[in-house]
């Protein structure tokens, strides 16, 4: 292993808990040196500068030409995201992000294709650059037991929040749609093309039980996929039973059902473990049981930082990642559901690109990547 990536973090509240919890300690550490901050805030980039002894940086220019800057950890808010990527990639450095990617899918899948082109890594947590083991298990037992196409697919998680109004993206329906499905489930989204496929069309409910928001604080997104599965995604700030952000899958196929239980209650994501309990009934009429132990660090949702250090240093390594397509797709719902918030209706996820596949590593050069959301009354 050559040596650690140096890489600075921007935007600092998110960012800061990167930083402290996977970056100079937890998983990124024996792959990332941390050598610099900023934020549009200078108080935040100074204090955090002071402690962690790193540089302060006054500006994302001074970044970019930084000539011993590799990577740029990128944990600000979702809109205009593409745009800073760009400037990013075309200054040669590599970016490691967060969910969800960018509002804007046009420019998103632009960005991610200009990112290949010029062999520079765009990572993010959640989808992954490769599949993780949780969700690899998912498939591997559908192909071993021949267990057919997904018929149903349910996704939960919970906290309690109690947040308070504060002007941010966080209040604007047009910026947060769906407000815990677009910050939380956007895990089980993700999750569910991989299993399940592409989206056909979204229909929403939401509402608000304890929040200071405008926004809303539970909310369930129901989806039809193209292969008849059907879909629930539910998201809630106003549910603590002591465990938080269970990112429970329950999914049945034509002949067997696995779901997802979570070992032992915590509050704390980074300590979550998870069992999947496969039952089948084989051609044989006899009726299976497994079961499989998922540690922390292999479920879905969490960043890859030996994978986000081999694509820097094997650039050509970038070409197996998930598609831009499939990290989009996810994002063509969100803008569907947001329609369907808007409107109150069910809204189809129309894609002017009918063969663009969502499987994972599917080749997909060359597609037209322009889809749009219609409302079905
Ligand atoms: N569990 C998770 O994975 C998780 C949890 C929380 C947030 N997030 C994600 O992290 C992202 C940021 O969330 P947040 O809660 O920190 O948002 P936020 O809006 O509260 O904070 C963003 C920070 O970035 C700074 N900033 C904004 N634009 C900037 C720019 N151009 N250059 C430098 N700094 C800039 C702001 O000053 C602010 O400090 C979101 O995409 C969110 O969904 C992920």
């Amino acid at each position: 292993m050559n040596g650690k990536i140096k890489i600075v973090v921007v935007g600092l509240k998110f960012g800061k808990y990167i930083i402290e919890s996977q970056i100079c300690t937890g998983p990124g550490a024996p792959f990332m040196e941390l050598v610099g901050v900023f934020d549009l805030d200078e108080e935040k980039s100074k204090t955090l500068a002071n402690t962690l002894s790193v540089k302060k940086y006054g500006c994302l220019d001074e970044i970019l030409t930084d000539p011993q800057v590799q990577a740029i950890g990128l944990f600000t808010p979702p809109a205009g995201r593409a745009a800073l990527v760009r400037q990013i990639i075309n200054a040669g450095k590599h970016v490691i992000t967060t969910k969800p990617f960018e509002l804007n899918c046009a420019e998103g899948l632009k960005v991610l294709k200009e990112a290949r082109s010029l062999h520079k890594a765009v990572h993010m947590n959640s989808p992954g650059p490769y599949l993780d083991i949780e969700t690899k298990t998912f498939l591997a037992w559908q192909e071993k037991f021949s267990l057919g196409q997904p018929v149903s697919a349910r996704w939960q998680t919970f906290v309690r929040y109690q947040e308070q109004a504060d002007g941010s993206w966080f209040d604007d329906p047009l910026r947060c749609p769906v407000a815990p499905v677009f910050r939380l489930g956007i895990y089980g989204i993700n999750q569910m093309i991989s299993l399940c496929g592409e989206v056909q069309s979204v229909g929403v409910a939401h509402a608000r039980i304890n929040t200071g928001r405008p926004t809303p604080d539970t909310g369930e997104l129901s989806l039809c996929f193209k292969n008849g599965a059907l879909g629930s995604v539910f998201a809630s700030f106003s549910s603590g039973d002591g465990q938080s952000y269970s990112n429970i899958m329950e999914i049945h196929f034509e002949h067997g059902s696995i779901r997802s239980e979570v070992t032992k209650p915590t509050d704390n994501w980074d300590e979550i473990e998870k069992k999947l309990i496969l039952q089948a009934k084989l051609t044989t009429g006899e009726v299976i049981h497994r079961t499989k132990l998922i540690k922390n660090s292999n479920i879905h949702g969490k960043y890859q930082w030996e994978n986000f250090k081999n694509s820097i240093e094997n650039p050509t390594l970038i070409e197996d990642e998930i598609s831009p397509e499939m990290i989009m797709h996810a994002m063509e719902v969100i803008n569907a559901m947001s329609i369907a918030e808007q409107n109150n209706a069910r809204v189809d996820v129309v894609s002017s690109t009918p063969s663009c596949s969502v499987e994972p590593n599917a080749d997909t050069t060359g597609l037209n990547s322009q889809k749009n959301s219609t409302l079905m009354r």
